[in-house]
């Protein structure tokens, strides 16, 4: 018999309004994202700029509202000053955290003019490893002061006559991590936050902060990090960041498709922690979160650890190059749905990487032109059709236990209301590798909503990938959803992403 789930939807059961920047992205200068992946100077697909325009073609399709930069770990131990000015005088220098040369021949302006071409916000971190915040304030003054002070007129005297007006900023990276170059105690990383915070609040009071949160979940300090970093920074900080990403390790798939439950209840307990902090100082104000690094990521895993302990210092070495499978984009999918059932209060999220390094956009070795990984497809539709207000999803789905979780429901799903468009889109993915479930929604509240079409991506074999020769994995258009007598009723089969998409008055 095939199993049955129900989703209730109603305009009043509103959870938040989606804010775009949960459809960020990162761009780290780490193994061939940046040189080769979007600068490519002498490369026929490139402009005059050296960016690889069939690059800027596929991330203007993603929709990416915001790109944090330039790291990651390679952050924290980062010179501002030499990716700025004349290319000419801007030194070479050995790069610690990925092992890795720098040219710096791609900075921050040249970052901030490709942002511009692909419609996207730049979300900049400053080094409080090996640095602090003398030079985290020095960069903002470069960034954002219009002039008649050091570093404003330096980044004048180097052809930016109006400031660049970056509102998003992250404080450090990864403090918590003792791989981090500069690594901090919770006590030592908190007061360093609150006191650069207080600075960059006061050069430029419309800036946004994000103070460090852990790097993930089971790392042993967590949550306490959290609570005592927080009670430091609360009065200076927006966001908490919160990093992780899964992988299938074990090769059980079952229990790998489980994982956006960890997510789930990682955000809550995140959001938990703020509260806690709120409570404590008798604030007004929420904490929001900035999950702003999240992907699979494990595939590369052991080759890299090899590269970078035996080759010597290279430029734009080939590092964490994940090659997606179908049922890795099932997961971003679950990801991308978890994210937007918290949109309440994760108000940004940057999924990590976007183009070479563990990224939905691939760019061969020696030249050849962008492809799309399986990853890129669940993305691509949820940053499209994800905008608008989140209903609260009463879901009653059956449940199934895998090896790490209990009571998984067999779909998840959510529904997302473009009040404006008068349009639903409903994300739904099926996690049993082996039975289809008929997904009836009740739509008595959204009366002459119609079905514009259900999209599918599905495959018989869960560790098929695309590559630059063949897009095997892609959504499809399916006919396994009507509307009737104010229901949609959708079969979602075994293992599957799917988009149901309704508009008022249209039938077809
Ligand atoms: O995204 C790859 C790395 O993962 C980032 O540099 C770091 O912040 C995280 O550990």
């Amino acid at each position: 018999m095939t199993k049955k789930a129900k989703l209730t939807i109603a305009k009043d059961y509103k959870l938040a309004v989606v804010d775009k920047r949960i459809f960020g992205s990162f761009v780290e200068h780490l193994g061939r994202c940046v040189y080769d992946g979007i600068f490519q100077p002498g490369n026929p697909l490139s402009d005059e700029n050296g960016f690889r325009t069939d690059v800027i073609e596929m991330v203007k399709e993603l929709s990416v509202p915001v790109i944090r930069y330039p790291g990651g770990n390679f952050v924290s131990s980062f010179r501002w000053e030499d990716s700025v000015g004349p290319r000419e005088q801007r030194p070479s220098r050995i790069e610690l955290a990925w092992r890795s040369m720098e040219s710096n021949q791609f900075g921050l302006q040249e970052f901030h003019q490709w942002c511009s071409l692909v419609n996207s916000e730049v979300m900049m971190a400053v080094n409080l490893g090996t640095r602090g915040m003398e030079e985290a304030c020095n960069l903002l003054e470069y960034c954002n002061h219009p002039g008649g002070s050091k570093y404003g007129d330096l980044r004048i005297a180097h052809g930016r006559k109006n400031p660049y007006d970056i509102k998003l900023w992250c404080l450090g990276n990864e403090m918590d991590g003792p791989w981090q170059f500069g690594h901090k105690t919770m006590n030592e990383y908190g007061r360093l936050a609150e006191e650069t915070a207080k600075a960059m609040k006061c050069i430029d009071p419309s800036v946004e902060l994000v103070s460090c949160g852990s790097s993930y979940l089971n790392i042993p300090t967590y949550p306490k990090w959290e609570s005592t970093t927080l009670e430091c920074d609360y009065d200076f900080v927006d966001y908490v960041s919160m990093h992780q990403y899964y992988g299938n390790q074990s090769k059980d798939t079952l229990d790998f498709l489980a994982k956006s439950d960890d997510m789930d209840q990682f955000i809550k307990a995140v959001v938990s922690t703020c509260d806690y902090v709120k409570a404590k100082k008798r604030g007004k104000k929420d904490i929001h979160i900035s999950f702003d690094e999240w992907n699979v990521w494990y595939h590369s895993n052991a080759s890299d650890n090899e590269e970078m302990k035996n080759k010597p210092w290279q430029s734009a070495p080939a590092l964490l190059e994940d090659h997606y499978t179908f049922e890795d984009s099932l997961l971003v999918g679950l990801c991308l749905i978890t994210l937007l059932k918290h949109a309440d209060r994760v108000k940004i999220a940057c999924l990590a990487q976007l183009v070479n390094v563990i990224a939905p956009v691939m760019t061969e070795q020696g030249g050849g032109p962008a492809w799309k990984q399986s990853i890129f497809y669940p993305f691509f539709y949820t940053s499209k059709y994800g905008r608008g207000t989140v209903l609260h999803p009463v879901l009653h789905s059956p449940v199934h236990d895998s090896s790490g979780h209990e009571n998984v429901t067999d779909i998840d799903c959510v529904a997302v209301w473009n009040e404006e468009l008068e349009e639903i889109s409903i994300f739904v993915v099926n996690r049993t590798l082996s039975e289809q479930v008929e997904l009836s929604v009740d739509l008595r509240d959204f009366e002459g909503y119609a079905l514009t079409e259900h999209l599918v991506m599905e495959h018989d074999d869960l560790t098929a990938r695309n590559s630059a020769q063949e897009q095997k994995i892609c959504p499809l258009v399916t006919n396994r959803s009507k509307v009737r007598d104010g229901s949609l009723e959708s079969l979602i089969s075994r293992a599957s992403w799917n988009l149901i998409r309704l508009k008022k008055g249209r039938r077809v």
